[in-house]
């Protein structure tokens, strides 16, 4: 059992200057999946902006069917509801892993598309959920940083490629100060995403273990290698690839794989 300080939100939005992100925040102490309650307040278009925590998941959701592990209190488990955002589901997953590696700090890199990394081992990850309904569109940014893990708290398969901040830094992460920098990035790089996807292009290219290195993809289930030349805010990852031509992949159906 990790012991823990609580989420508060009143804590969260204390001092909080940002313009839609955490504009109203609700804490849980237990629910499925945050991104199953961001989509179910999304329906209500007064909630864009809405920044939920939970302090455990019974059902956490990663990328690719996976599931996402954290011990009660033991981490950052969120999710913010957009409504009608200006951004493209590629511009949104792209500029979210931006503001995530900022807020994580510490040298963070981003594993194309949202994996952020630590020395080498993974930190935290988005899981980016888009639906529809009769008056609008609902993007569900769901975001989990690992922060008080010791090693044993991963399961064997995942100790030599998971990690915590607790970990990497030697020292308490403070859940509710990383919660305010991350909303307060996300809220500042949103908002300079819908006038200048260049920065975002740029703050990437800086952070990103991608760029200029071997990656092969799986791509709707078929596999391509090739050298990384960049990213396109609409269209994805841009590889070189070995067969000839350059082409590029939405994050949305592709993985990272080993070559
Ligand atoms: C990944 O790396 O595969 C994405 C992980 C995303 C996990 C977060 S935790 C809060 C939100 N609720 C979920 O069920 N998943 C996301």
């Amino acid at each position: 059992m990790i012991r823990t300080e609580s989420l508060n939100p009143d804590k969260i939005r204390e001092g909080l200057q940002t313009r839609h992100i955490g504009s109203q925040v609700v804490v849980f102490d237990s629910t499925s999946s945050t991104n199953d309650l961001a989509a179910q307040y999304g329906r209500n278009p007064d909630n864009h902006g809405l920044a939920i925590f939970a302090e455990q998941q019974e059902a956490g959701r990663g990328r690719a069917g996976h599931r996402w592990l954290s011990p009660p209190g033991a981490g950052i488990l969120c999710s913010i509801v957009l409504i009608d955002s200006p951004l493209r589901s590629e511009l949104l997953s792209l500029t979210a892993a931006v503001a995530l590696a900022e807020a994580i700090g510490g040298g963070a890199r981003i594993k194309w598309p949202n994996d952020i990394l630590l020395n080498g081992k993974k930190v935290s990850g988005i899981l980016l959920d888009a639906s529809v309904c009769d008056t609008h569109r609902i993007h569900c940014l769901g975001i989990g940083i690992n922060c008080h893990q010791g090693r044993d708290d991963f399961p064997e398969s995942l100790r030599d490629s998971a990690t915590s901040l607790d970990i990497e830094t030697g020292l308490r992460v403070d859940r509710v100060v990383l919660a305010k920098r991350l909303l307060a990035a996300l809220d500042l790089w949103m908002e300079r995403a819908a006038s200048d996807e260049a920065a975002v292009v740029q703050q990437w290219q800086q952070a990103s273990l991608q760029l200029a290195h071997r990656v092969t993809l799986c791509f709707n289930g078929e596999r391509f290698t090739g050298n990384c030349i960049g990213v396109d805010p609409q269209h994805g990852l841009i590889l070189q690839l070995d067969h000839g031509g350059v082409r590029m992949f939405e994050a949305a159906h592709s993985s990272i794989v080993k070559e």
